[in-house]
């Protein structure tokens, strides 16, 4: 029985692989052929695959194909980054979480992804709410990849709006530090950490947590927050395709460009606007002045003073999450 199972699964992947590269229809003849197998378990394989969500479209004396728009799963994601390894789960609690519990530490850049997480972390202890239908994702960088380990999440930011951008049409705008808006509204949030060589003092990896309400609409996040985030698909009324979009973000990220300072000043909406900042647990009010080239933000105080904020949180009339 174990058996049967077995060799059904392992046919079941091997199809999708092959319909995965393959182009153009191909037979059921063919694919029983190819795994050796009658035409009822080729059948039967495919009609699995098409209950666990697979569009494999099936036409008469032409065979199958598989629609790979919009297809989040291991094949592909390991087809698209070959040089990583890959974590794709369907769900999780938390895929920062995933790669901070790693006990090997590969010298490899590792990329993991959950359709869905029930215990996503935000900045600041908060919880991030990650329905089906985003995209959320951490990945693992060893610090020999990364130049500028301080600018990491500001680059992350600039990755995200322009990939969204490019892949939509929509303007995007960075809240300091790194939330994402649309209109008004956010609709991407980044968590880093780094992870340190305690013996040797020195950072090891940094990893970069990245979540999009994609193709999700308001109406599957919690009723509060219906005010102040948005989904890509709520503002463009369109699908988008969240593994093109992830790698976009990702060769940004990762790429030798480091002139992105001024993409994220440009996109910085609370520039020239008033502001409250927290500093040891008391509230100020100030202006803000500019975004410098370490992505912190400088602000003139209420007493005429200028302040260089690093870290932290900061509102404008807005309500902040
Ligand atoms: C924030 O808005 O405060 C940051 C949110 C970061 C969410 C992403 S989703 C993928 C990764 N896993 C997590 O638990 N958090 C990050």
């Amino acid at each position: 029985m174990r058996a049967k199972r077995y060799y059904r699964d392992m046919l079941k992947d091997d199809i999708l692989q092959c319909l995965y590269s393959e182009q153009s229809f191909i037979s059921g003849e063919a694919l029983a052929e190819r795994f050796s197998c009658s035409r009822m378990n080729i059948n039967k394989a495919v009609s699995a695959l098409r209950d666990e969500g697979y569009k494999i479209e099936g036409i008469k004396n032409k065979g199958y194909i598989l629609d790979k728009a919009d297809m989040l799963n291991e094949i592909a994601l390991k087809s698209m980054f070959p040089d990583f390894d890959i974590i794709f789960l369907t769900q999780t609690d938390s895929t920062n979480k995933v790669l901070k519990s790693l006990e090997k530490k590969s010298e490899r850049i590792t990329l993991c992804l959950s359709l869905v997480q029930n215990g996503g972390r935000g900045r600041l202890g908060r919880s991030f709410s990650s329905p089906s239908g985003g995209l959320y994702f951490s990945i693992l960088i060893p610090s020999s990849f990364i130049s500028d380990p301080a600018l990491i999440t500001a680059k992350a930011a600039v990755a995200v709006s322009t990939a969204i951008e490019k892949n939509t049409g929509l303007d995007c705008q960075i809240k300091w530090v790194n939330d994402v808006y649309i209109k008004g509204k956010k609709c991407s949030g980044i968590l880093s950490e780094g992870i340190l060589n305690m013996e040797l003092q020195r950072l090891e990896s940094v990893i970069v947590g990245i979540g999009i309400n994609v193709n999700s609409s308001r109406s599957s996040y919690p009723e509060e927050l219906w005010d102040i985030i948005t989904t890509v698909y709520d503002e463009s009324g369109k699908k988008t395709d969240r593994i093109v979009l992830l790698k976009d973000i990702i060769t940004f990220l990762l790429s030798s460009q480091n002139d992105f300072i001024s993409e994220y000043r440009k996109r910085c909406f609370i520039l020239g606007k008033k502001i409250k900042y927290v500093r040891n647990g008391k509230v100020f009010s100030a202006l803000a002045k500019d975004v410098d080239e370490m992505a912190h933000l400088v602000v003139i105080a209420e007493d005429g003073k200028e302040e260089v904020l690093s870290s932290g949180e900061v509102s404008l009339n807005l309500k902040s999450i």
